[in-house]
């Protein structure tokens, strides 16, 4: 049969390994030998003890933890074309040409040049006498399928990432926490979520934690934002409500592109209303610990049919990425997906909100 190298890249998020495990055994289960490389694209860099062949039982007892059991790292030596290279003889070595590459759009995007530059790097270590003309020959075509894994749900196409559910769960619990010692003391909560450049986080945990008022990338608050936010707060108070909750995702900005961080919200509260607040910083704590039912379901459906994808394609077959539509797992064509999330990363650069949110379609 077949070999198929699966990895995991860039920053991890719960349900990967669920990813990695569905893959492993259908890779078995459809008589391929599947590989999993440790620490991403430096393990392919480096070769040796970072492929391990994969049994059944190597991914056993994994659904369940957060992270991922393979490593990640980034990599400075695959940006450039001599690692790639390196990375190219090594999968050749092993009878590899097929790759599931479980990671952001970054990880992708890496896959994709590599795709690209394939039979042109297998050429050069032609030349060199590396490998065989067999070898050129048969594994000419490099196969690439995505699987999307980021807490930040940022990825165009896709309904949901691997791990966005996971981490609304760590901060909705964090939120309750939060919420039963600020209720106590009547106090005003700031928190700040991840996400990066995504207020997909913010957004649902300030929705169902019912807060105040919730900071995102996506949406900049109008420039009076300060009296707003203040008003609210004193309205609510004076009407009886005991906590308050802000939300303040990571990337929040105004509407002149300047910052808004939990520290310049807690000083607005102080300078305005003259009351003390606190500020919880999430942190990675929303990134790990044990993945959500649903992460878990969603790595296995997604993490099977890569594999499936993958042993599928042939020489004319368009990369794909494996997504989530309705309820139901598809493939799209990788490169549109990617090309499609740094446009919206670039639109909420430059101030165009509508067009990250339509690029998204997430909100
Ligand atoms: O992409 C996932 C993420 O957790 C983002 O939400 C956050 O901005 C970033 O990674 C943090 O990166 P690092 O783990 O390298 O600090």
């Amino acid at each position: 049969g077949q070999s198929v190298a699966i990895f995991t890249s860039g920053g991890d998020s719960c349900g990967m390994n669920g990813a990695l495990r569905a893959s492993v055994r259908m890779a078995i289960y459809l008589g391929s030998q599947p590989y999993m490389i440790r620490e991403g694209y430096q393990g392919m860099v480096e070769g040796g003890e970072h492929f391990v062949k994969a049994k059944w039982s190597s991914v056993s007892s994994i659904i369940h933890l957060g992270g991922t059991i393979i490593g990640s790292a980034r990599c400075a030596e695959f940006m450039q074309r001599e690692g790639r290279k390196k990375a190219a003889f090594n999968l050749v070595q092993r009878d590899i040409n097929r790759l599931v590459v479980i990671g952001g759009d970054g990880s992708l995007t890496g896959a994709n040049i590599f795709r690209q530059e394939w039979s042109g790097l297998l050429d050069e270590l032609l030349a060199e006498g590396k490998i065989t003309t067999q070898q050129r020959e048969k594994y000419v075509d490099l196969h690439v399928v995505g699987v999307v894994g980021s807490i930040d749900n940022d990825f165009c196409g896709t309904d949901l990432t691997i791990g966005a559910n996971t981490a609304l769960h760590r901060i909705t619990e964090a939120i309750d926490s939060i919420a039963s010692t600020a209720y106590s003391h009547k106090r005003i909560f700031i928190l700040e979520v991840m996400g990066r450049r995504c207020g997909f986080l913010a957004m649902i945990t300030g929705i169902i934690s019912e807060a105040d008022y919730v900071f995102c990338p996506e949406a900049p608050p109008p420039m009076d934002w300060h009296d707003r936010l203040c008003e609210k707060l004193q309205k609510e108070g004076e009407g009886g409500q005991r906590l308050h909750i802000i939300i303040v995702a990571e990337g929040a900005s105004d509407l002149n592109g300047e910052p808004i961080t939990v520290e310049i919200v807690k000083k607005v509260i102080l300078d305005k209303l003259k009351r003390e607040s606190r500020i919880t910083v999430l942190g990675h704590v929303q990134r790990g610990g044990a993945t959500s039912a649903y992460d878990r379901i969603l790595a296995c459906r997604m993490g099977a049919e890569a594999v499936v994808a993958v042993l599928e394609a042939t020489g004319n077959t368009t990369p794909v990425v494996v997504v989530l539509t309705n309820n139901q797992i598809e493939r799209i064509p990788l490169m549109g997906a990617v090309e499609r999330t740094q446009a919206a990363n670039e639109a909420l650069k430059s101030g165009d909100w509508a067009k990250a949110i339509a690029l998204r379609g997430v909100f």
